[in-house]
Protein backbone atom coordinates (compact mmCIF):
# COMPACT_ATOMS: atom_id res chain seq x y z
CA UNK A 1 0.00 0.00 0.00
CA UNK A 2 1.12 3.36 -1.22
CA UNK A 3 0.75 6.59 0.78
CA UNK A 4 0.55 9.68 -1.25
CA UNK A 5 0.17 13.61 -0.43
CA UNK A 6 0.85 15.16 -3.74
CA UNK A 7 -1.05 15.74 -6.57
CA UNK A 8 1.59 16.01 -9.00
CA UNK A 9 2.65 11.92 -7.60
CA UNK A 10 -0.86 10.82 -7.68
CA UNK A 11 -1.06 11.75 -11.45
CA UNK A 12 2.38 10.20 -12.07
CA UNK A 13 0.73 6.98 -10.30
CA UNK A 14 -2.49 6.89 -12.29
CA UNK A 15 0.01 7.30 -15.52
CA UNK A 16 1.74 4.69 -14.65
CA UNK A 17 -1.03 2.45 -14.19
CA UNK A 18 -2.50 3.20 -17.15
CA UNK A 19 0.65 2.55 -19.07
CA UNK A 20 0.76 -0.82 -17.52
CA UNK A 21 -2.39 -1.48 -19.19
CA UNK A 22 -4.32 -2.00 -15.98
CA UNK A 23 -7.04 0.42 -14.17
CA UNK A 24 -7.81 2.54 -11.36
CA UNK A 25 -10.91 3.22 -9.29
CA UNK A 26 -10.98 5.81 -6.60
CA UNK A 27 -13.49 5.75 -3.13
CA UNK A 28 -12.88 9.68 -2.26
CA UNK A 29 -13.63 9.84 1.38
CA UNK A 30 -13.26 12.71 4.19
CA UNK A 31 -11.68 9.70 6.08
CA UNK A 32 -13.20 8.28 9.78
CA UNK A 33 -13.65 5.40 7.74
CA UNK A 34 -16.38 2.91 8.37
CA UNK A 35 -17.92 0.11 7.41
CA UNK A 36 -20.18 2.27 4.20
CA UNK A 37 -16.72 3.71 3.38
CA UNK A 38 -14.87 0.24 3.37
CA UNK A 39 -17.91 -1.49 0.95
CA UNK A 40 -17.05 0.82 -1.38
CA UNK A 41 -12.97 -0.23 -1.12
CA UNK A 42 -13.86 -3.82 -1.99
CA UNK A 43 -16.47 -3.08 -4.77
CA UNK A 44 -13.84 -0.99 -6.41
CA UNK A 45 -11.02 -3.60 -5.52
CA UNK A 46 -13.41 -6.07 -7.39
CA UNK A 47 -13.49 -4.43 -10.84
CA UNK A 48 -9.72 -2.75 -10.85
CA UNK A 49 -6.21 -3.81 -10.29
CA UNK A 50 -6.05 -0.46 -8.41
CA UNK A 51 -7.85 1.17 -6.10
CA UNK A 52 -6.84 4.67 -4.54
CA UNK A 53 -9.00 6.26 -1.17
CA UNK A 54 -8.22 9.66 -0.73
CA UNK A 55 -8.73 11.12 2.70
CA UNK A 56 -9.11 14.79 2.66
CA UNK A 57 -11.60 16.94 5.11
CA UNK A 58 -13.00 19.38 2.52
CA UNK A 59 -12.82 22.61 4.06
CA UNK A 60 -15.29 24.46 1.26
CA UNK A 61 -18.21 21.89 1.68
CA UNK A 62 -18.71 23.06 5.20
CA UNK A 63 -21.01 26.06 6.45
CA UNK A 64 -19.19 28.70 9.06
CA UNK A 65 -21.22 26.71 12.03
CA UNK A 66 -21.03 23.40 10.77
CA UNK A 67 -18.37 20.92 12.09
CA UNK A 68 -15.37 21.45 9.98
CA UNK A 69 -12.93 21.72 12.65
CA UNK A 70 -14.04 18.64 14.97
CA UNK A 71 -14.88 16.57 12.44
CA UNK A 72 -12.95 13.29 13.12
CA UNK A 73 -9.47 12.38 11.22
CA UNK A 74 -8.10 9.26 12.02
CA UNK A 75 -5.79 9.05 9.34
CA UNK A 76 -3.83 6.08 10.85
CA UNK A 77 -6.91 4.16 11.30
CA UNK A 78 -8.22 4.89 7.69
CA UNK A 79 -4.58 3.27 6.37
CA UNK A 80 -5.32 0.23 8.26
CA UNK A 81 -9.21 -0.09 6.64
CA UNK A 82 -8.44 1.01 3.71
CA UNK A 83 -5.44 -1.95 3.12
CA UNK A 84 -8.08 -4.19 4.78
CA UNK A 85 -10.25 -4.23 2.06
CA UNK A 86 -8.07 -4.24 -0.82
CA UNK A 87 -6.92 -0.85 -1.29
CA UNK A 88 -3.90 -0.01 -2.95
CA UNK A 89 -3.36 4.06 -2.07
CA UNK A 90 -4.20 6.27 -0.14
CA UNK A 91 -4.07 9.71 -1.15
CA UNK A 92 -4.56 11.95 1.64
CA UNK A 93 -3.10 15.50 0.40
CA UNK A 94 -2.65 18.44 2.78
CA UNK A 95 -5.60 21.64 2.01
CA UNK A 96 -2.81 23.74 -0.15
CA UNK A 97 -1.98 20.86 -2.37
CA UNK A 98 -6.02 20.42 -3.01
CA UNK A 99 -6.95 24.66 -3.12
CA UNK A 100 -3.41 26.22 -3.70
CA UNK A 101 -2.84 29.99 -2.74
CA UNK A 102 -4.33 31.80 -4.97
CA UNK A 103 -7.50 29.45 -5.61
CA UNK A 104 -10.34 31.66 -7.07
CA UNK A 105 -12.51 29.09 -9.18
CA UNK A 106 -15.64 27.07 -7.45
CA UNK A 107 -17.90 24.81 -9.52
CA UNK A 108 -21.84 25.10 -8.96
CA UNK A 109 -23.49 21.98 -10.25
CA UNK A 110 -27.59 23.23 -10.75
CA UNK A 111 -30.51 21.62 -10.93
CA UNK A 112 -30.71 19.05 -8.50
CA UNK A 113 -28.43 21.07 -5.97
CA UNK A 114 -31.60 23.42 -5.20
CA UNK A 115 -33.50 21.03 -2.82
CA UNK A 116 -32.69 19.69 0.45
CA UNK A 117 -29.23 19.75 1.45
CA UNK A 118 -28.70 22.74 -1.17
CA UNK A 119 -31.15 24.77 -0.07
CA UNK A 120 -30.06 24.28 4.45
CA UNK A 121 -26.41 24.39 3.72
CA UNK A 122 -26.06 26.76 1.08
CA UNK A 123 -22.63 26.38 -1.12
CA UNK A 124 -22.67 22.75 0.71
CA UNK A 125 -22.85 21.25 -3.33
CA UNK A 126 -20.66 23.78 -4.73
CA UNK A 127 -17.55 22.55 -2.51
CA UNK A 128 -18.73 19.13 -3.30
CA UNK A 129 -18.40 19.42 -6.77
CA UNK A 130 -14.94 21.57 -6.52
CA UNK A 131 -13.14 18.86 -4.53
CA UNK A 132 -14.64 15.73 -6.41
CA UNK A 133 -13.93 17.57 -9.71
CA UNK A 134 -10.18 18.33 -8.10
CA UNK A 135 -9.58 14.45 -6.97
CA UNK A 136 -10.71 13.03 -10.29
CA UNK A 137 -8.17 15.65 -12.04
CA UNK A 138 -5.83 14.21 -9.31
CA UNK A 139 -6.32 11.07 -9.17
CA UNK A 140 -7.58 10.24 -13.06
CA UNK A 141 -9.42 6.93 -12.81
CA UNK A 142 -11.02 4.96 -14.88
CA UNK A 143 -14.36 4.54 -12.16
CA UNK A 144 -15.37 6.68 -9.13
CA UNK A 145 -17.19 4.72 -6.58
CA UNK A 146 -19.84 6.65 -4.27
CA UNK A 147 -22.98 5.85 -1.20
CA UNK A 148 -26.18 5.74 -1.45
CA UNK A 149 -26.01 7.14 1.94
CA UNK A 150 -26.05 10.70 0.24
CA UNK A 151 -28.35 10.30 -2.51
CA UNK A 152 -28.15 14.11 -3.26
CA UNK A 153 -24.62 13.96 -3.92
CA UNK A 154 -24.87 10.95 -6.00
CA UNK A 155 -26.85 13.29 -8.51
CA UNK A 156 -24.81 16.44 -8.33
CA UNK A 157 -21.53 14.01 -8.94
CA UNK A 158 -23.64 12.50 -12.23
CA UNK A 159 -24.58 16.15 -13.65
CA UNK A 160 -21.11 17.75 -12.94
CA UNK A 161 -19.23 14.57 -14.55
CA UNK A 162 -21.94 14.36 -17.37
CA UNK A 163 -21.30 18.68 -17.95
CA UNK A 164 -17.87 18.54 -17.77
CA UNK A 165 -17.20 16.07 -19.76
CA UNK A 166 -15.01 14.32 -17.43
CA UNK A 167 -14.02 10.47 -18.40
CA UNK A 168 -14.96 8.78 -15.55
CA UNK A 169 -17.56 6.10 -14.86
CA UNK A 170 -19.58 6.36 -11.72
CA UNK A 171 -20.95 4.30 -9.69
CA UNK A 172 -23.00 4.25 -6.93
CA UNK A 173 -23.01 1.60 -4.23
CA UNK A 174 -25.78 0.48 -1.51
CA UNK A 175 -26.36 2.36 2.07
CA UNK A 176 -24.69 -0.26 4.89
CA UNK A 177 -26.56 0.22 8.11
CA UNK A 178 -26.12 -0.82 11.39
CA UNK A 179 -27.86 -3.79 13.19
CA UNK A 180 -30.94 -1.70 13.75
CA UNK A 181 -30.80 0.12 10.40
CA UNK A 182 -29.16 3.11 11.31
CA UNK A 183 -26.93 4.17 8.43
CA UNK A 184 -23.09 4.43 9.08
CA UNK A 185 -22.07 7.81 9.06
CA UNK A 186 -18.47 9.33 10.44
CA UNK A 187 -21.26 11.65 12.31
CA UNK A 188 -22.72 8.80 14.27
CA UNK A 189 -20.04 9.04 17.03
CA UNK A 190 -21.35 12.17 17.73
CA UNK A 191 -24.55 10.51 19.51
CA UNK A 192 -25.48 10.41 22.89
CA UNK A 193 -26.18 6.90 24.28
CA UNK A 194 -30.04 8.08 24.16
CA UNK A 195 -29.66 9.61 20.76
CA UNK A 196 -27.52 6.35 19.43
CA UNK A 197 -30.62 4.29 20.03
CA UNK A 198 -34.07 6.51 18.66
CA UNK A 199 -31.60 6.94 15.62
CA UNK A 200 -32.90 3.84 13.87
CA UNK A 201 -36.50 5.91 14.03
CA UNK A 202 -35.24 7.24 11.00
CA UNK A 203 -34.72 4.09 9.23
CA UNK A 204 -37.84 3.27 10.57
CA UNK A 205 -39.90 5.93 8.93
CA UNK A 206 -38.06 5.87 5.56
CA UNK A 207 -39.41 1.74 5.70
CA UNK A 208 -42.88 2.76 6.67
CA UNK A 209 -42.90 5.05 3.73
CA UNK A 210 -41.02 2.64 1.68
CA UNK A 211 -44.31 0.23 2.28
CA UNK A 212 -46.37 2.68 1.67
CA UNK A 213 -44.90 2.80 -2.23
CA UNK A 214 -45.55 -1.27 -2.44
CA UNK A 215 -49.12 -0.10 -1.95
CA UNK A 216 -49.07 1.95 -4.65
CA UNK A 217 -49.86 4.87 -3.20
CA UNK A 218 -49.38 8.60 -5.66
CA UNK A 219 -50.40 11.68 -3.62
CA UNK A 220 -47.06 12.59 -2.15
CA UNK A 221 -48.41 14.46 1.11
CA UNK A 222 -49.79 10.84 2.16
CA UNK A 223 -46.09 9.82 2.69
CA UNK A 224 -44.77 12.56 4.72
CA UNK A 225 -47.59 12.40 6.49
CA UNK A 226 -46.88 8.99 7.73
CA UNK A 227 -43.72 9.06 8.13
CA UNK A 228 -43.81 11.70 9.99
CA UNK A 229 -46.21 10.18 12.41
CA UNK A 230 -43.22 8.20 14.10
CA UNK A 231 -40.56 10.91 14.50
CA UNK A 232 -42.59 13.77 15.71
CA UNK A 233 -43.62 11.81 19.01
CA UNK A 234 -39.76 12.27 19.68
CA UNK A 235 -38.74 14.97 22.21
CA UNK A 236 -35.71 17.22 21.42
CA UNK A 237 -35.49 16.17 17.59
CA UNK A 238 -35.89 18.41 14.88
CA UNK A 239 -36.99 17.43 11.24
CA UNK A 240 -35.33 19.19 8.58
CA UNK A 241 -36.72 17.65 5.88
CA UNK A 242 -38.67 13.91 5.79
CA UNK A 243 -40.24 13.17 2.31
CA UNK A 244 -40.74 11.85 -1.08
CA UNK A 245 -39.33 12.75 -4.10
CA UNK A 246 -38.94 11.77 -7.81
CA UNK A 247 -35.40 9.87 -7.70
CA UNK A 248 -34.39 10.51 -11.16
CA UNK A 249 -34.33 14.46 -10.33
CA UNK A 250 -35.67 15.43 -6.87
CA UNK A 251 -38.70 17.17 -8.31
CA UNK A 252 -41.55 16.75 -6.10
CA UNK A 253 -44.91 16.46 -8.00
CA UNK A 254 -48.49 16.37 -6.04
CA UNK A 255 -48.82 12.88 -7.63
CA UNK A 256 -46.46 10.25 -8.48
CA UNK A 257 -47.25 8.29 -11.55
CA UNK A 258 -47.68 4.16 -10.98
CA UNK A 259 -44.41 2.55 -11.22
CA UNK A 260 -42.13 5.92 -10.86
CA UNK A 261 -38.99 5.25 -9.15
CA UNK A 262 -39.15 7.95 -5.98
CA UNK A 263 -36.67 8.58 -2.89
CA UNK A 264 -37.63 9.17 0.29
CA UNK A 265 -35.53 11.27 1.72
CA UNK A 266 -34.67 12.23 5.63
CA UNK A 267 -32.23 14.71 7.39
CA UNK A 268 -33.32 14.76 11.42
CA UNK A 269 -31.12 16.97 13.86
CA UNK A 270 -30.84 14.79 17.66
CA UNK A 271 -28.73 16.94 19.83
CA UNK A 272 -25.76 18.70 17.99
CA UNK A 273 -25.88 15.76 15.17
CA UNK A 274 -27.54 15.72 12.35
CA UNK A 275 -27.91 12.79 10.36
CA UNK A 276 -29.15 12.26 6.72
CA UNK A 277 -30.65 8.78 5.15
CA UNK A 278 -32.55 7.85 2.20
CA UNK A 279 -34.63 4.82 0.55
CA UNK A 280 -35.69 4.52 -2.90
CA UNK A 281 -38.54 2.85 -3.67
CA UNK A 282 -41.10 2.01 -6.97
CA UNK A 283 -44.88 3.15 -6.79
CA UNK A 284 -47.02 0.09 -6.80
CA UNK A 285 -44.02 -2.37 -7.09
CA UNK A 286 -40.92 -3.62 -5.38
CA UNK A 287 -37.78 -2.07 -6.25
CA UNK A 288 -35.23 -3.67 -8.17
P1 LIG B 1 -17.80 10.89 3.31
O1 LIG B 1 -18.94 11.35 4.13
O2 LIG B 1 -16.52 10.48 3.98
O3 LIG B 1 -18.30 9.70 2.42
C1 LIG B 1 -17.46 9.13 1.44
C2 LIG B 1 -18.28 8.17 0.61
O4 LIG B 1 -18.75 7.12 1.43
C3 LIG B 1 -19.53 8.87 0.00
O5 LIG B 1 -19.72 8.42 -1.33
C4 LIG B 1 -20.63 8.39 0.92
O6 LIG B 1 -21.91 8.36 0.31
C5 LIG B 1 -20.15 6.99 1.24
N1 LIG B 1 -20.79 6.49 2.48
C6 LIG B 1 -20.89 7.12 3.67
N2 LIG B 1 -21.60 6.38 4.53
C7 LIG B 1 -21.96 5.25 3.87
C8 LIG B 1 -22.73 4.09 4.22
N3 LIG B 1 -23.27 3.94 5.42
N4 LIG B 1 -22.89 3.12 3.28
C9 LIG B 1 -22.35 3.28 2.03
N5 LIG B 1 -21.63 4.35 1.64
C10 LIG B 1 -21.44 5.32 2.55
O7 LIG B 1 -19.31 12.13 1.04
C11 LIG B 1 -18.23 12.62 1.35
O8 LIG B 1 -17.37 12.05 2.26
C12 LIG B 1 -17.70 13.90 0.72
O9 LIG B 1 -18.78 14.74 0.42
C13 LIG B 1 -16.84 13.66 -0.55
C14 LIG B 1 -17.64 13.02 -1.68
C15 LIG B 1 -15.62 12.78 -0.20
C16 LIG B 1 -16.32 15.04 -1.05
O10 LIG B 1 -15.58 15.68 -0.06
Amino acid sequence: MQIIHTVSEMQAFARSVRASGQTLGCVPTMGALHAGHASLVREAAAHHEHVVTSVFVNPTQFGPNEDFSRYPRTLDSDIDVVRAHGGTVVFAPPVDEMYPSGTTTMIHVGGVTAPYEGALRPGHFDGVATIVCKLLQAILPDEAYFGQKDYQQTLVIKQLVHDLLLPVRVTVCPTVREADGLAMSSRNIYLSAEDRQRASTIYRALRTGQALAHTGETRRVAYEQLMRDDISTLHDVTIDYLEAARAADLSTPDAFEHGEEIVLLAAVRMGTTRLIDNLLACVGGETA
